[in-house]
C-alpha cells in the first residue's frame, strides 16, 4: 500500500471507509449523486438541504441501499442555520474529511430589469453559503492535517451567460475562493478544488424549452446533456486521497463544451 500525504491508498471502493462526507444540497440532481457515490466509497455522508423532507427521503434511500447517511436541515444561506447543523453534525459524526458545496440556486433576469433581491439571493447561496460552510470545517480539518473540499461552480462562472449576471458573478466568485483558500490551507494537506458543470440533466436545467435544448447540443462537443452521476465521478476523485496533489484547480465536466 502507498502513502499520499500521510493517507493510505485503498482500493477505490473502499477508499472512504471511516471517512465522513458533508454535502450540501445532497438531496438532489448533482448532490445526490455525489452524495450516493461517496457513501458507495466508503463514507459516512451527511446531507445538508434547505427542505428537510427533501434531505430525509435522499437519506431514506440511501440507506435502503445500505449506505451510512444522516439528514440535517440547513439554509446555506443563513449563517446561523449553517453554523448550528455544522456543530450539530460534526458533534454526532465527530469529524469531516470531505466538504462539496454544492447548494446552489437560480434567480435569471435580462440584466436591466434583475432586482436586489435576486442578486442578493444568488450570491447569499451561491458564494455566501459556500464560505461559511467552508468556515465551519476549515479548523478540525487543518487540526486533522487532513481535508478535501470541493465547490461546485458552473460553466457560466468561466464563460458569462446572458440573463445570469447574479448567477455567473456568484460561481467566478467560488473560484475565486476556491484559490484563495487552496493557498491559504494547502501545507495543511487540505486541498480546495472546483467543478464546473456544463448542462446536467437535473431539476435546474429541466425546465428548458425544446428549441433551448436542441440549440444547445450543437453546442457540447459530445452532442448531449450530461448526467448527475458523471459530475459526481470528478467530485469524488478530488474528494479522494488520491487527489493529494491536486489544489486549487478548476475541472471542467461539460462534454467538451468550454476548451481552453
Ligand atoms: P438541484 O436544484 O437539483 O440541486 C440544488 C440543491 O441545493 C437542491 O437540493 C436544493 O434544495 C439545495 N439548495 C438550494 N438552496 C439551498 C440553501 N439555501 N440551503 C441548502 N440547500 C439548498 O440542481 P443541480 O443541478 O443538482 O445543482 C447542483 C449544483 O450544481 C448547483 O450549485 C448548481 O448551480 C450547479 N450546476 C448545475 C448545472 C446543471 O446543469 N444542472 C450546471 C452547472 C452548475
Amino acid at each position: 500500500m502507498s502513502e499520499t500525504l500521510g493517507m493510505p491508498i485503498a482500493v477505490e471502493k473502499g477508499e472512504l471507509a471511516g471517512q465522513v462526507a458533508f454535502v450540501t444540497g445532497g438531496a438532489t440532481g448533482i448532490g445526490l449523486a455525489t452524495a450516493r457515490l461517496l457513501a458507495a466509497r466508503g463514507a459516512t455522508v451527511a446531507i445538508f438541504n434547505r427542505t428537510e423532507a427533501r434531505a430525509r427521503a435522499a437519506v431514506e434511500s440511501l440507506r435502503a441501499a445500505g449506505l451510512a447517511a444522516h439528514a440535517y436541515p440547513a439554509d446555506v444561506a443563513d449563517g446561523a442555520s449553517v453554523e448550528a447543523a455544522f456543530e450539530r453534525a460534526l458533534g454526532e459524526l465527530k469529524r469531516v474529511d470531505v466538504l462539496v458545496n454544492n447548494a446552489g440556486i437560480t434567480r435569471d433576469a435580462v440584466f436591466m430589469r434583475m432586482s436586489d433581491e435576486q442578486w442578493d439571493e444568488v450570491v447569499a447561496t451561491d458564494l455566501t453559503g459556500a464560505f461559511r460552510c467552508c468556515r465551519a470545517v476549515v479548523r478540525p480539518m487543518m487540526k486533522a492535517r487532513y481535508g478535501r473540499i470541493v465547490n461546485v461552480s458552473s460553466v457560466v462562472g468561466l464563460t458569462g451567460n446572458p440573463g445570469q449576471a447574479n448567477y455567473a458573478a456568484a460561481k467566478a466568485g467560488l473560484l475565486g475562493l476556491t484559490r484563495a483558500l487552496a493557498r491559504e490551507i494547502a501545507s495543511r494537506a487540505v486541498t480546495v478544488n472546483a467543478v464546473c458543470p456544463g448542462f446536467i440533466e437535473t431539476e435546474m436545467t429541466a425546465a428548458l424549452p425544446e428549441a433551448a435544448r436542441t440549440q444547445l447540443f450543437g453546442k457540447i462537443a459530445i452532442g448531449r446533456l450530461g448526467r448527475p452521476e458523471e459530475v459526481a465521478e470528478v467530485i469524488a476523485f478530488l474528494a479522494s486521497p488520491r487527489a493529494g496533489y491536486v489544489t486549487g484547480q478548476t475541472w471542467t465536466v461539460d462534454g467538451g463544451m468550454v476548451m481552453e
